[in-house]
């Protein structure tokens, strides 16, 4: 049997009821069969003081371990004021360091995220692309995932209920297990 690619999930939302959260709970289900996605949630993680990075507490430790184990990353984040949400870039800075130890380094990675809005998280999405550029990490292209109208396209309790977008998750996620296999 061959080993299946492990998948990072992050939300960039820490908010109940996250679109972006429930968006990474569907991707888990629309998961091909030869990878898997565990979900490490950025709650609690102090905030970044340089100087502090070279004892990290025990949550940022346990975070880069779990990039470090994965194959591969999948970050679903709001777009906030045009941007990455300060609690996800705070944990983006934090597994970036001390200086020389970054938990990113060389990662495969796909960027989805869900907005309310009509260009779901698009800027935040390009923002983020630019982090990565640092980080040299290796982001999928395409399929690219913006989910716009968002309230639409979940039920009440959560389910990704729009065909669409459960289709193009799929094939995100297809193209994220070769890229990783690529780059293995
Ligand atoms: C937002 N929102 C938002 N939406 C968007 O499409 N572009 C934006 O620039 C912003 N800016 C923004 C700033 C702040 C501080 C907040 C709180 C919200 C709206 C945002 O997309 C919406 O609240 C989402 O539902 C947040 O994602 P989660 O929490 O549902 O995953």
């Amino acid at each position: 049997m061959t080993k299946k690619i492990r998948i990072l999930g992050i939300s960039g939302s820490l908010r109940e009821g996250s679109f972006n959260t429930y968006a990474l709970n569907a991707a888990k289900k629309l998961c091909p069969e030869s990878a898997e996605i565990e979900i490490f949630s950025i709650a609690g993680f102090p905030e970044f003081i340089q100087g502090q990075d070279e004892d990290p507490p025990e949550i940022v430790t346990k975070f880069k371990e779990a990039i470090r184990s994965a194959d591969a990353v999948l970050v679903s984040s709001p777009e906030y004021n045009y941007s990455v949400p300060g609690v996800l870039k705070n944990a983006i800075d934090w597994a970036s360091r001390p200086y020389g130890d970054s938990a990113w380094e060389g990662k495969t990675a796909a960027i989805m995220g869900a907005s309310p809005g009509a260009i779901g998280t698009a800027r935040m999405q390009y923002h983020l692309r630019q982090i990565m550029v640092f980080l040299d990490m290796h982001p999928i292209n395409k399929p690219e995932v913006m989910i716009n109208n968002c309230a639409e396209k979940f039920d009440e309790s959560g389910e990704l209920i729009h065909e669409g977008t459960q289709k193009i998750i799929r094939m995100m996620l297809e193209a994220l297990i070769e890229h990783a296999k690529r780059f293995a």
